[in-house]
């Protein structure tokens, strides 16, 4: 029995992150989850687990709401490897179902920016799951940036190790072709939020780390980022090494990564009139009182936070407003993934070439409507 005027909600691969999105659409009063899809018929005891309907295919949900005379899902959440996201979109978003698609938007910025026509033609919303907007710490470190001053650098790190069976029960990790590495995998998440705090990169400069499990898939990297607004960074990423110096382990908000406590300076906001730390949330700053000298004491004030809710609450809220149209705009737009995904483009060029390389703009970006796997001339 479908309860009135909650959303009815799929997921669309249910391997790691799927069946957490699953969790939160079953907690949330606004939202059903309608079914789980996936492949993989070992899936089909993850719906069971949560009450819920389960197809091989898109087509095959499809077909049973013909049959039974069930109005189509409202929403989708894309959980599919990094190199479906668009065709599953493009498939969804054919039968006018809005999409919460995990990020990276796509793994190529051409078949993202043809996507984002396609939703357009077919009116279908889309928010990318860039969730780490929603995090309280974010929320609160991008509230409290007016307190360092005038921002002139940014520092951060994200470094942990993933086990060797993470890439063996699913082999599309190990491949950039297929949308594995480190870089697309998590430092895009990073490169969203430097650039949702401190606005657009214009130009990257990075270094490989040293590649130790003999995959295809990169390992990390060292970068240097220089902002439009001359705010300057360097930022290193690996998921080979052992630390906690990483999102996760800082803020305690993935419940399969142990949160650290007490681990300070994950990201580092240095300016004119002090240095905001994040997870800490410590602001380093000297008294108005006194002129600023490295020969006077530095101050430390804790700032106040408020956790009242999980990311994945506050962004499937915020989807279920977007469907419903209580929000003109979504809290993280196609050319916001985009945007995030041509930083990493710049990330492997200049690893590519050893030279510093510009971001190129969203607006410059030839969709390539091949991956779409529709008829075109709906473009025509
Ligand atoms: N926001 C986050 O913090 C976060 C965390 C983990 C993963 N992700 C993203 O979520 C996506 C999935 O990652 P994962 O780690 O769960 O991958 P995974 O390999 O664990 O799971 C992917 C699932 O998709 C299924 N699948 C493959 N083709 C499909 C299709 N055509 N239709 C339906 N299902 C299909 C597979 O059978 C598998 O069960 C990736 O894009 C990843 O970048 C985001």
């Amino acid at each position: 029995m479908i309860a009135p005027n909650t959303l009815q909600i799929i997921v669309v691969g249910a391997g790691l992150i799927g069946p957490r999105h699953a969790f939160h659409i079953t907690q949330n009063p606004q939202t059903e989850l309608f079914a789980i899809i996936d492949p993989n018929p070992n899936t089909a005891s993850i719906a069971e687990s949560f009450t819920t309907l389960y197809f091989p295919t898109i087509e095959k949900c499809m077909e049973y709401c013909t049959t039974n005379g069930i109005a189509c899902p409202d929403g989708a959440v894309v959980c599919v490897p990094n190199h479906l996201h668009v065709s599953v979109s493009a498939e969804l978003a054919s039968y006018g179902i809005h999409l919460l698609v995990e990020k990276p938007i796509g793994s190529t910025v051409e078949e993202a920016k043809a996507l984002k026509q396609y939703c357009a033609i077919k009116n279908v919303k889309v928010l990318v799951g860039h969730h780490r907007r929603f995090n309280p710490y974010i929320m609160c470190t991008k509230n409290n940036l007016h307190r360092v001053g005038e921002i002139v650098a940014v520092q951060g790190s994200w470094m942990l190790s993933k086990p060797q069976d993470y890439f063996d029960v699913s082999p599309w990790r190990k491949d950039t072709v297929t949308g594995g590495g480190v870089l697309l995998i998590n430092l895009i998440h990073d490169l969203d939020l430097l650039q949702y705090m401190f606005g657009k990169i214009q130009r990257i400069y990075a270094e490989l780390l040293p590649q130790k499990r003999g995959h295809k898939a990169d390992e990390g990297a060292a970068l240097t980022i220089k902002f439009e607004n001359g705010i300057t960074g360097t930022f290193i990423c690996s998921d080979n090494v052992v630390s906690p110096f990483n999102f996760e382990a800082g803020t305690g908000e993935n419940p399969t990564i142990p949160k650290h406590n007490d681990i300070s300076g994950i990201y580092r906001i240095f300016g004119s009139k002090g240095t905001l730390s994040m997870p800490d949330l410590t602001l380093f700053h000297q008294s108005k009182h006194v002129e600023s000298s490295w020969t006077n004491p530095v101050i430390e004030s804790p700032i106040e936070i408020d956790i009242e809710k999980l990311p994945f609450d506050s962004q499937l809220d915020h989807f279920v407003d977007l469907i419903r149209e209580n929000v003109d705009s979504p809290f993280c737009s196609i050319d916001d993934g985009i945007s995030a995904l041509l930083c990493i483009d710049a990330v492997m060029k200049s690893i590519e070439s050893g030279m510093p390389v510009q971001v190129a703009d969203v607006k410059s970006i030839v969709p390539d409507y091949e991956k779409l796997g529709i008829d075109k001339s709906i473009f025509n």
